[in-house]
């Protein structure tokens, strides 16, 4: 019988559960009976041999469930390299955790961090096959990953929620969305809400034209505006600065994208502004159907793949196609909203700023 290492790293979202029912579906359809090791909380499981022996019952009826009944935690690759507290070697460590149990293949969960351990583990000659999970959607190779659209309905809501209150009081409303340091999400989330102004990391900002933005508006007989930012967005200004001297700017004051435009907004422009941040909530709740139905197919492709003993893969979504790609392609590498992308041209057409 096979034994299948399976586990969620990094940060959590909506659609890791169906992503992971239909990988143990497939494995059984595919294989026949299987023994499952679910590592818990990520690769901590793996380096502390902490595990659960599972089949196929753990996995009914999680398909509509947030989080992940593995749990994660976040292992930063950079210290992958460098000994526990303990003097635990952690690279040796997991690879001794997947040959004791003499597992046939690990299947990972995970976003970018995740992706450069899980190459690491391939070329170490551990049998792996990844799948993309991110809110964030910023994994290279792959179109879409699961938990954007679910992170982006939350999102969208509450820019939906803020609009009648700041046109109830005719005020200029900042709504800060997740992404890490790319603008998926906020340009998803800033187009669905409607937003007046879509301020995005890949493009630094001006207040000045934000400001101009809300005149116009205001100009048009609109008392409200809706600005909708990255995490990651800066102003022209601090995206020029050296990380040296970001740091030192933002030393006291920890850096807040939302908190940025706001200062900047009632200095300049001495508009009454408030700040909304939905934070962790876009990564929470259930996922929504789009997200289950890929999470579904990549998960039985990835079952397809470690049936076919095909390793050293992440499963992709490219178009309507699901393909695999060579993790050594996929590891290190951010995948960023271009700046011609035809979302931005679109939304510029109908006289969205992106406060360039
Ligand atoms: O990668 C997902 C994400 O939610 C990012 O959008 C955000 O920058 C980060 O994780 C937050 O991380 P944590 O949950 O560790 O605070």
């Amino acid at each position: 019988m096979k034994r299948i290492g399976m586990l969620t790293s990094g940060g959590d979202c909506q659609s890791l559960n169906a992503t992971m029912r239909a990988v143990v579906m497939g494995l059984y359809h595919n294989l026949g009976e299987v023994e499952i090791y679910g590592f818990l909380d990520g690769y901590k499981g793996l380096m502390y041999e902490n595990y659960k022996k599972m089949n196929l019952d753990d996995f009914a009826e999680i398909i509509n469930d947030g989080g992940t009944i593995l749990g994660t935690s976040r292992q930063p690759f950079k210290l992958m390299n460098e000994p526990d507290e303990n003097g635990l070697d952690k690279v040796k460590a997991m690879k001794k955790t997947y040959k004791k149990l003499k597992l046939d293949a690990l299947v990972i969960l995970g976003g970018n961090g995740t992706h450069k351990t899980a190459n690491l583990l391939s070329t170490e000659g551990l049998n792996i096959v990844t799948l993309p999970k991110t809110i964030d959607n910023d994994i290279w190779g792959t179109d879409m990953t699961f938990g954007f659209q679910s992170a982006v309905d939350i999102a969208t809501h509450s820019i939906d929620c803020v609009r009648t209150t700041a046109r109830s009081h005719h005020r200029v409303f900042v709504v800060e969305i997740m992404g890490h340091k790319v603008g998926w999400m906020t340009l998803y989330a800033g187009i669905a809400g409607g937003a007046d102004v879509i301020l995005l990391p890949e493009i630094p900002y001006d207040t000045d034209k934000v400001i101009e933005a809300i005149k116009k508006r205001e100009e048009a007989g609109k008392s409200y505006s809706l600005i909708v930012i990255a995490e990651g967005a800066m102003t022209k200004e601090d995206a020029a600065l050296s990380k040296k001297k970001f740091k030192a700017k933002y030393e006291k004051t920890p850096f807040s994208s939302s908190g940025v435009l706001a200062k900047e907004l009632l200095e300049k422009s001495g508009r009454e502004v408030r700040v909304t941040n939905p934070g962790h909530a876009q990564r929470g709740g259930n996922p929504c159907a789009y997200d289950r139905v890929i999470s579904t197919r990549l998960g039985s492709y990835a079952a397809k793949l470690v049936a076919q003993e095909k390793f050293g893969y992440m499963v992709s979504l490219r178009g309507s196609h699901i393909y695999p790609v060579p993790l050594e392609e996929v590891a290190g590498k951010l995948k960023y909203v271009p700046i011609d992308a035809c979302e931005i041209i679109d939304a510029k057409n109908i006289g969205i700023s992106f406060g360039d």
